[in-house]
């Protein structure tokens, strides 16, 4: 009987495809967009134990506002086109950063993170908001996170 070794990298997809199905059902019973990003930020931040802070930033009125999350307080509103955050909102596209401290005007809200991973939410092209992560490790996040939060990002662009 032949034993294969699960690889790590399916397993996460895996697992963020899990968390993008488990979400559908419950969208389906709630519209307040509210109510369905904490309910993400809930379920991301308990599935994936290596984020130390999981959460949302909403782009209104020109400025980016922390919205639900989990994990330990964070800026309220960011400095505009300064940061992580703010990177992914002016390319329209994720960013991941092996190292914040190398990344020129990254916004420490708290200074135990240490790796990023920021994916815009769009809808007709139009920035609504970000599903930011962050990680006490190094180069914790890979192009399945930025694949599986991209996932995510869709299914809400259409959600909130
Ligand atoms: N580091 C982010 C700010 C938000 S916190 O990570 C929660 C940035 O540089 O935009």
């Amino acid at each position: 009987m032949s034993q294969t070794t699960p690889d790590p990298h399916e397993r996460l997809r895996e697992r963020y495809a899990r968390i993008v199905a488990q979400l559908e059902p419950l969208y389906a019973k709630v519209r307040d967009p509210q109510a369905r990003m904490a309910s993400a930020a809930a379920l991301l931040h308990h599935k994936m134990p290596h984020f130390f802070w999981t959460g949302f930033y909403r782009l209104e009125d020109g400025d980016l506002i922390v919205g639900p999350y989990q994990g330990p307080i964070a800026c309220m509103v960011l400095e505009r086109h300064t940061g992580v955050c703010w990177a992914s909102v002016d390319r329209g596209e994720p960013v991941l950063v092996a190292d914040v401290h190398a990344f020129p005007g990254h916004i420490a809200c708290d200074a135990a993170s240490r790796s990023e991973l920021v994916v815009p939410i769009l809808r007709d092209g139009k920035v609504l908001g970000v599903i930011d992560l962050d990680s006490p490790d190094l180069a914790r996040f890979d192009a399945d996170d930025a694949q599986g939060i991209e996932a995510l990002a869709g299914l809400l662009s259409t959600r909130i």
